[in-house]
């Protein structure tokens, strides 16, 4: 039997403990939401003070050249760069995963004219496959959808991309991206990775993996807050040729210039379409110190120790309560969330949030639990248990006024 001393004890001799302190945490909550909005950086507070009081409030429209902002979206890239096992100016900070995987497809396209396909993932978030939809119907090519374990063997020589998530949103399934990569390659398609549940939580090296295109989340493992920009990468073997359709003038060679004509940027700056959220990109680049001297190795670790306590004590006391697992049990395939299924998840996850532990509900009938290495403890994992035990036990969504439709969950 699993006891709280000894959680306590991992707490003890957990090597990154030290990076709860990078945090602001409300007291009284055990956060297991960081999947989907990150928890708030220490280092935010101070550096939205100074963006707002003297960069705007005093220094106004100067501040695009004498703060940085101008360049903010390259030099924040540059920052999470290591974090994705890129170069530094393979990674720019801009728009939504939504917006920039619609810029991603298209380029993709053009850089492999003459094909008839785009292959996505099933069950992928519904978002992307929305938008590969449309993406495909404007290009006028064919949008295909197979499990994300097949896209391997269903790429062929018509496929022009083939995107899928390398976690998947509701299980945390982990693909393979190097395998993966090299088998579109084979076909001579590219590959598009959405890293939505990747970036900040698992060890990624999209060089060594040969991705072509990625779209990441700041707001979730990277918290860099509500509606944080995301991130693109594009490898720079694609950059001289890459042409993405919204060419606004932040991807204009030179926008001060006002001409008329567009002139694609060089570089990762062709990803840009618009005038950057200052705001939201300055709270972001200040989040990431919250990863200053870690090593994503460690990092990823301590993720995979915390699912797998979780995982280990839903089997000794939840599984009895008809709770099952709807995520891979084996550490190295799954990412830092785990999803459980119960017939009345979202009366659990309401109960659950009641008592300060939040988590998320995925319909129809899943709970979600994000385990953010940077400020979650083992001791929490296991009150966390503890809690969904006594949720269940006395039914304690019964007593919850009905919640009224449309509501985030
Ligand atoms: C896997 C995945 N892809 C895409 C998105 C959509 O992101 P955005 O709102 O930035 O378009 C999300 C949002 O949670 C996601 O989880």
């Amino acid at each position: 039997m699993i006891t709280r001393e000894s959680c306590v004890a991992q707490d003890r001799d957990d090597p990154l403990g030290f990076a709860r302190d990078r945090f602001e945490l409300p007291p009284s909550t055990i956060y297991l939401d960081g999947n989907s909005l990150g928890a708030l950086p220490r280092s935010v507070r101070g550096r939205m003070d100074a963006a707002v009081t003297t960069e705007w409030g005093r220094d106004l429209v100067g501040s695009w050249n004498t703060a940085g902002w101008y360049d903010a979206p390259g030099r924040v890239g540059a920052k999470l760069a290591p974090l994705l096992g890129a170069g530094a100016h393979e990674v720019t900070i801009t728009d939504s995963i939504s917006v920039n995987l619609f810029k991603l497809l298209v380029a993709a396209a053009r850089l492999r004219p003459g094909r008839t396909e785009i292959l996505a993932e099933a069950g992928n978030f519904p978002s992307d496959n929305h938008i590969v939809e449309s993406a495909a119907r404007m290009l006028g090519l064919a949008a295909r959808f197979v499990p994300a374990s097949e896209i391997a063997d269903a790429v062929t020589e018509d496929t022009a991309v083939a995107t899928l998530s390398h976690v998947n949103y509701r299980s945390a399934l982990m693909q393979d991206m190097e395998a993966v990569t090299a088998a579109i390659h084979a076909k001579g398609a590219l590959a598009l990775w959405d890293l939505a549940h990747s970036s900040g939580a698992v060890v990624l090296d999209l060089a060594r993996s040969g991705a072509d295109l990625a779209v990441g989340c700041g707001y979730k493992y990277l918290n860099g807050g509500p509606g944080a920009p995301s991130h693109v990468f594009v490898a720079e073997r694609h950059q001289a040729a890459f042409d993405q359709p919204l060419t606004g003038w932040f991807g204009h060679a030179d926008p001060f210039r006002f001409g008329d004509g567009f002139a694609r940027a060089d570089g990762i700056r062709a990803v840009l379409c618009s005038t950057p959220p200052i705001l939201s990109l300055l709270a972001f680049e200040a989040a990431l110190d919250a990863f200053h001297g870690i090593d994503m190795r460690d990092l990823a670790a301590k993720g995979r120790a915390l699912c797998g306590l979780f995982i280990a004590l839903v089997d000794e006391r939840l599984a009895r309560f008809g709770v099952s697992l709807a995520s891979p049990r084996d550490g190295t395939v799954r990412g830092s969330h785990v999803s459980l299924r119960h017939p009345e998840a979202f009366g659990i996850v309401r109960a659950l949030i009641r008592r300060g532990i939040i988590g998320d509900f995925r319909s129809p009938d899943a709970m979600r639990f994000g385990f953010a290495p940077l400020y979650l403890g083992f001791a929490d994992v296991f009150d966390a248990v503890a809690a969904i035990e006594d949720v269940i036990r006395h039914r304690a969504w019964r007593d919850l006024a009905p919640i009224e439709a449309g509501a985030v969950t």
